[in-house]
């Protein structure tokens, strides 16, 4: 996730464009660039680092124009680094381009590029756009706009600049969002609506695939299909500024929740890479899955999804596997490090003691160039976008799908598992994002956690590959309600915290579908019998989650459990997007 802001009018650009950026850098902040048409030429001026030290650095009072765009960058492709700072310009510098989104088909249109003679300087995808609209430009702009949107495979929200025609602004959107804000005599365009509130609230909102031209005194869209001009709504927003940042939602948490199904789609798009991985681990003989917190839990998933293949597999938290289960590894091993922050102390240490006993390496990680990145043989990026909130929500959601995927992908390499049960599972993992959507829609949790704030305890019950699933809606619960919640494998529950449960006691089961359904129910009944509150996740449970396999169950049904805790930590008056005692990215041991 970056942040494009757009500025076309009678003000100076690069200063309006750098405080519009400000107020976007929460969409992304390792590098920001702008782009403005002075004289006849385009000029970008770009570094790493956040918005305002570019600023300090590059100095937008100095420069005269009155349009351009300005991008705050959340690496995907590329490191951070200047030359991967956005924008990207074409060979001649007659187009440069801001990108949000990820091209998939980028290396091919890369190699084809390369071949007609295009010289790449960065690292990025978002260079492919500026190259293809150098070799479609003959003389249409437009023309050449729409073919290079016809050429792209992805999600993208993009803003060119053309020196042919200063005082223009080409946008155009697919899975990524961009809008138009309109002034008099002036007109914006952004990510999102906090960049240009300060100076309007009238708004126009573009669907996916259409794109737009947008000048001083006029915005025109069009339909990328047929090419045929769209009328627009003009809608007035009443958001105060605050609001906006977090695209209307009260709080980071909620925001990044509903961005669960977006964050499900990119995790799919990682798997290019979540292949190689699988392919190394095929040829080790001890798998690992390496984390911390709710890292380490989706690792958990991995394990179950793992040893459900009968392929071992161990998930142990970082700061014990470096001072235990590292001692025992070798040559023969692989571990996987997960991490969303990719700076966790504990997990850095992890993957550096297992490099140091020969074993590879690889991880799955949602920051583009941090320091696990750094220090692994492999890594699959989850691209879940930045994560605000200190509670971790859509990239966990992430990684869930990034390590089921390194799951069916060795199972399919080891012949656990049939071409034809790979293809209908693959299948039903492209269909995960819209119902996880649907589930965000409609649910009833809120009346749910209603009904539960003021209970003395929560125990979350789950088991093989929902066990995990009930780690984590307890830690998300503890950490931003203060309740006392645990998770437990359903089993277990028998063997002592039984005792404890009576009518001030919530359990919450989570099903695995049919898998070891009848054994579920029967936990059920026990806590029952003690008279305790219990919420069923499942199907048909009293939180109703989407029909999946079972084995793509600990998807879906963290998402309620993660709006299950957002609404308990509000009705207590709490902040969730700021717990007490916990940093988001915890870099001590
Ligand atoms: C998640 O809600 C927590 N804040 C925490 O457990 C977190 O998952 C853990 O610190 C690991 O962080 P990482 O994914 O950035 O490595």
């Amino acid at each position: 996730m970056c942040g494009i802001a757009g500025y076309v009018g009678q003000r100076n650009a690069p200063e309006v464009l750098f405080d519009m950026l400000e107020r976007l850098e929460y969409r992304g902040y390792d590098s920001a660039g702008v782009m403005f048409i002075a004289g006849k030429r385009i000029t970008i001026i770009k570094d790493k680092g956040k918005v305002r030290e570019v600023r300090g650095r590059v100095k937008p009072e100095n420069y005269r124009s009155n349009s351009g765009v300005a991008h705050t960058r959340w690496a995907t492709h590329g490191v951070p680094s200047r030359i991967n700072a956005h924008p990207h310009a074409d060979c001649k510098n007659l187009f440069a381009v801001s990108h949000n989104g990820i091209i998939e088909n980028y290396s091919a249109l890369k190699k084809d590029l390369i071949l007609q003679g295009h010289v790449f300087k960065s690292d990025t995808d978002t260079e492919v756009i500026s190259h293809l609209m150098e070799e479609y430009y003959k003389g249409d702009v437009v023309k050449a706009f729409r073919e290079t949107l016809n050429a792209l495979e992805g999600s993208y929200a993009l803003a060119v600049l053309c020196v042919k025609e200063p005082g223009k602004i080409f946008i155009a959107r697919n899975e990524s969002p961009i809008i138009v804000g309109l002034g008099r005599g002036e007109n914006y365009i952004a990510s999102d609506a906090p960049a240009f509130m300060p100076y309007t609230k009238d708004i126009v909102i573009l669907n996916d695939l259409e794109y737009g031209i947008v000048s001083k005194d006029g915005v025109e869209i069009f339909d990328l299909s047929s090419g045929r001009k769209v009328k627009k709504e003009k809608r007035t927003l009443d958001w105060d500024l605050k609001e906006a940042e977090k695209s209307g939602y009260h709080h980071f948490m909620l925001k990044e929740i509903m961005e669960e199904p977006e964050a499900a789609a990119n995790a799919l798009r990682a798997c290019r890479d979540l292949k190689q991985i699988a392919a190394n681990l095929n040829a080790k003989k001890r798998i690992y899955f390496v984390a911390c917190g709710t890292a380490y839990h989706s690792g958990l998933v991995g394990k179950y999804l793992l040893e459900g293949f009968n392929i071992p597999a161990e998930a142990v938290v970082a700061s014990e596997f470096r001072y235990s289960t590292a001692n025992t590894l070798n040559r023969d091993c692989g571990v996987v490090l997960i991490s969303q922050s990719g700076e966790t102390a504990d997990t850095i240490a992890a993957g550096k003691a297992a490099r140091q006993k020969g074993a590879y390496v690889a991880g799955v990680v949602n920051v583009v160039g941090s320091t696990i990145t750094r220090i692994v043989d492999d890594v699959a990026y989850t691209y879940s976008g930045p994560e605000i909130a200190v509670a971790s929500t859509k990239a966990y959601v992430g990684q869930v799908i990034a390590l089921t995927q390194i799951a069916l992908e060795l199972a399919l390499a080891q012949k656990k598992l049939s071409k034809q049960r790979f293809t209908a599972l693959e299948k039903e993992l492209r269909e995960i994002p819209s119902k996880i959507k649907s589930m965000l829609v409609e649910n009833d949790v809120k009346e749910l956690a209603e009904e539960c704030a003021d209970r003395r305890t929560l125990f979350y019950i789950g088991r093989s590959v929902n066990y995990p699933t009930a780690l984590e809606g307890a830690l998300k619960l503890k950490e931003i309600s203060y309740l006392h919640a645990e998770g437990y494998p359903a089993g277990e529950l028998k063997h002592g915290p039984l005792a404890i449960l009576d009518k001030d006691v919530v359990v919450i089961a989570i099903k695995s579908g049919r898998l070891l359904e009848d054994k579920m129910n029967s936990n059920i009944q026990e806590t029952k019998a003690r008279q305790a509150k219990s919420i069923i996740v499942a199907e048909d449970g009293d939180i109703k989650t989407p029909a999946v396999d079972p084995l793509l169950t600990p998807i879906v049904n963290i998402v309620p459990l993660h709006l299950f805790a957002y609404y308990i930590s509000v009705l207590k008056g709490l902040d969730p997007d700021k717990p007490r005692n916990l940093a988001k990215s915890v870099t001590v041991e």
